[in-house]
């Protein structure tokens, strides 16, 4: 597991040490009910188009499941607008994150409409930084990835050290490609080896920076009851570990959430993950930004219609330091890399949860 997902099993053994084993909770039929609700197919009918394309818009991944957006609209198009209430300026303090959010939300939404025979066109307004998508009339092809929004999540688990067959490395490549950003599929060992370095480096000096540690915590749910409470954040369980009450939680957080145990556990993800896919935009602004969340996208839902698994690993994107010898290292000169994911093979874990789409709906 990486630093946001904590080591609960190690979290549930020291509370076990400390005699509170007992207190330990799972994940329960509730939990399973509202994760179901969520990722339940919905039609442009059902209740209205507007509803319909923002149910899919808002499973797309983003950065710490904050959920940092805004919808508007009418029959001709779809605002997407940042929700600044739920930036996350410790990790991501140019907001590039939430702008590349945005755009894995855009992508899920045009593929939405896809879907209902609508054409789109998604657009990046920098004047009012919001994202828009225009719809056209009826007659369009759907896009084959529509199916694999239902069933995209980011497995945070080991996976099985199996390799992916070139041709469907070149399919994901096809699938993710997008103006304004390029995707590098890194499949060479001691490539990975190196770029796992980075990761160790990065993760140990977001551990020991309180304000990251303070932050992450906050959009942490260690129980059932917060998740469904919330309907946000990072659910322990989305990453196989027990949950626990919060209390317990809280005395057992500084223990367990540890640069050595994250570290370890990095390292056993990445080494059997089959390679790793990075994105990188040709300019650093939001427009590219947008884009590249957008091909991620694309990326994640050919991987899931593929079997192939994923998950983020970007701890050397997010310190500036780190994202300027990793793009050494990848020989883009200035590009920034964006993202950086792992692939490979494994079960499915929990689904993570989203507020209701009601939530995420405001005027235009
Ligand atoms: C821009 C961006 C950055 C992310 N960074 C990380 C990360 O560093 N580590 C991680 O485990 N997940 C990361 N995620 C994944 C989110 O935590 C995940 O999408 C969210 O919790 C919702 O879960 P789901 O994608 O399984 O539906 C990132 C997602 C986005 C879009």
């Amino acid at each position: 597991m990486n630093r946001r997902h904590l080591l609960l099993g190690s979290g549930a053994a020291a509370a076990a040490a400390a005699g509170l084993g007992a207190y330990a909770v799972t994940r329960g039929p509730s939990y399973d009910a509202a994760a179901e609700a969520v990722w339940a197919e919905r039609t442009q009918r059902q209740p209205n188009e507007l509803h319909y394309l923002v149910h899919h818009a808002t499973l797309a991944a983003n950065s710490h499941n904050t959920q940092p957006w805004l919808f508007s609209g009418g029959k001709d198009h779809v605002t997407i607008r940042p929700d600044l209430n739920r930036a996350t300026p410790a990790v991501d303090p140019d907001n590039h994150h939430l702008f590349t959010s945005l755009g894995c939300a855009a992508e899920n939404l045009g593929i939405a409409a896809s879907a209902s025979s609508r054409s789109n066109a998604v657009d990046f307004l920098p004047g009012k930084d919001e994202v828009r998508i225009s719809l056209g009339g009826d007659g369009a092809i759907a896009d084959r990835l529509f199916e694999a929004i239902y069933d995209r999540q980011c497995t945070r688990s080991t996976y099985d050290s199996r390799l992916v067959p070139a041709v469907e490395l070149k399919a994901l490549e096809d699938a993710a490609r997008m103006a304004g950003c390029s995707l590098m599929l890194i499949t060479e060992k001691r490539r990975m080896e190196q770029i796992l370095e980075l990761i160790l480096a990065a993760n140990t000096a977001q551990i020991a920076d309180e304000a990251f540690v303070r932050e992450l915590k906050h959009w942490l749910r260690f129980n059932p009851a917060e998740a469904i409470k919330h309907g946000d954040g990072l659910y322990s369980a989305c990453t196989g570990n027990p949950a626990m009450p919060s209390w317990i939680a809280d005395m057992v957080f500084g223990l367990v959430f540890t640069a050595e145990a994250e570290n370890a556990k990095c390292t056993e993800q990445v080494r059997s993950s089959a390679g790793f896919a990075v994105f990188v935009s040709d300019r650093n602004d939001k427009n590219h930004w947008v884009q590249a969340g957008r091909s991620y996208q694309r990326f994640a839902l050919a991987s899931t219609a593929l079997g192939i698994r994923h998950a983020f690993l970007n701890q050397p994107v997010e310190i500036a330091r780190y994202r300027a010898e990793l793009s050494s290292l990848l020989g883009i000169g200035d590009r920034r890399p964006d993202l950086v994911v792992r692939f490979g093979y494994s079960d499915a874990m929990p689904r993570s949860l989203r507020r209701p789409v009601s939530e995420v709906i405001v005027a235009g």
